[in-house]
């Protein structure tokens, strides 16, 4: 029930804590070097506000742990598996469910089973590990976002949608190079930024018509769901998971990292309607993640999705997780701070490129921004840009289309005070933003080379 009060209160109460710490300033410039300048190479303990990501990382409730302790660990059809099984066909309406330990296991399974060299998979934006699996296989993943998109400044209710008229004119160009098309809901590349139904309807007929598949990345769907409950007027009065359902329905199949909207902290799947896809893809999940009523999970945590996915679409929930988000956006657009707009579902982006205008793409602006977050506050962003996305499949650099950090908010575990005392050390950061200088590698790998790679300030210091 929607409170007659303005206040958006967390609709939970906490009944474990974990405990953080503060560290001083001197403390996290020792670390930081320590670490390469590499955020992912910290140690938690040393972090005070953990938004490195929003995946596996939040809270669970006590109907979950309660689902944990009947978990059925039989190794062939766990009473589990068929409650996990029944919750993603009741949300999705898909034929074949096949769990995996997260969600890039579902990506490779899916891509190496139905991808050869030289195909194309199409998306609005494929995440880092997506589009990682995909040119593992040889084939070439495609990001069709609609134009505005690219634009974080612009205001827009659907900047996740995919380019229809690009998605068109790939599939007519690529006659039988294109065996899937994707869609990232909400898309985490992009901003964390909503698709419409409109625009998966629009998709789905296109792929329908030229015989392809559609696919939804949807570690985020119940978040998009409330998008499309707000902004897209047909869908004003139905539930969460009515809309999901219409999400799905213009699906052929989905991967999902459950670690996001299954509330739980380890799990994925990919599901499926095509039979012939689904058995060769489960002999490929044998030979790495398990048989296919566990697929490299416990059954304990099979339970815990089981009730977390019905969580996700609780509206009290929804409300509060997109407008505490959209709590922090607000008070930095009040204060000038260049962000994605409007701020997503699961995260506020910075604007890196906007903020620190003198720093060029191969000094890593955003990157330099993330290790200034930590600096000054023990606060833990990611980098979204030249880092992640700059290297290409040829080994050749290229700046990415945006340079962004990413704040994700893990789920039910932060409350507003402290939202408010980021908000401040960010504040505080973008007025020391003309004395940040940019990053060079020391070390970097070829693939994925974000989590591991090694820097050093340009300047000698990050921030002079
Ligand atoms: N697709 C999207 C859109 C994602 O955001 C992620 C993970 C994956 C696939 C892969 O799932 O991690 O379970 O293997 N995103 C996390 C993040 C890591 O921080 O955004 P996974």
């Amino acid at each position: 029930m929607h409170s007659p009060f303005k206040t958006i209160i967390e609709p939970f109460r906490i009944k474990s804590v974990e405990p953080i710490r503060f560290t001083t300033r001197e403390e996290r410039a020792l670390l930081l070097a320590a670490a390469g300048y590499n955020p992912f190479l910290l140690r938690a303990e040393h972090v005070l506000i953990d938004l490195l990501t929003d995946s596996g990382t939040g809270a669970m409730s006590k109907h979950q742990w309660a689902g944990m302790m009947r978990g059925d660990e039989s190794y062939a059809g766990a009473d589990s598996f068929y409650r996990f099984e029944a919750a993603v066909r009741d949300i999705t309406r898909l034929k074949h469910i096949i769990p995996t330990h997260q969600g890039r296991a579902a990506e490779r399974i899916l891509f190496s089973t139905v991808l050869k060299p030289g195909d194309i998979v199409p998306n609005n934006t494929h995440f880092d590990t997506t589009r990682a699996n995909i040119e593992a296989c040889g084939a070439t993943a495609l990001d069709l976002p609609v134009p505005e998109g690219r634009q974080p400044a612009l205001r827009a209710p659907f900047k996740g949608n995919i380019d229809l008229a690009a998605l068109e004119r790939c599939l007519a160009e690529n006659p039988g190079r294109v065996p899937l098309v994707m869609i990232t809901v909400t898309n985490n590349s992009g901003g964390g930024q909503p698709v419409s139904l409109a625009n998966l309807r629009g998709a789905c007929s296109l792929c329908q018509k030229h015989g392809v598949p559609l696919f939804l990345d949807c570690c985020r769907f119940a978040e998009n769901t409330w998008f499309i409950k707000q902004r897209e007027p047909e869908f004003a009065d139905q539930t969460p998971l009515e809309i999901a359902r219409a999400m799905f329905a213009c699906a052929d199949g989905a991967t999902m990292s459950a670690k996001k909207d299954g509330m739980a902290n380890i799990g994925g799947f990919l599901a499926l309607n095509s039979d012939a896809w689904a058995e060769r893809c489960k002999h490929n999940l044998i030979l790495t993640e398990g048989f296919p009523t566990y697929g490299g999970l416990a059954g304990y945590d099979l339970e815990a999705l089981a009730v977390g996915f019905y969580e996700a679409l609780d509206e009290d929930y929804l409300r509060y997780r997109i407008r505490s988000i959209e709590y922090l956006g607000d008070l930095l657009t009040k204060n000038s701070v260049p962000i994605v707009q409007p701020t997503g579902g699961h995260a506020v982006y910075i604007d890196a490129k906007a903020m620190l205008p003198h720093l060029p793409a191969n000094e890593f602006p955003a990157w330099a921004l993330s290790c200034t977050l930590y600096l000054e506050g023990g606060v833990r962003g990611v980098e979204i840009g030249s880092v992640m996305f700059g290297r290409q499949p040829d080994g050749t650099e290229k700046p990415a289309a945006m340079e962004l950090v990413r704040l994700a908010f893990p789920r039910r575990v932060y409350t507003q005070s402290h939202v408010d005392y980021l908000g401040e050390i960010i504040l505080h950061v973008n007025g020391l933003r003309d004395r940040i200088h940019g990053l060079r590698f020391t070390h970097a790998p070829d693939v994925l080379r974000h989590f591991s790679a090694r820097f050093e300030p340009v300047g000698g210091t990050l921030v002079h």
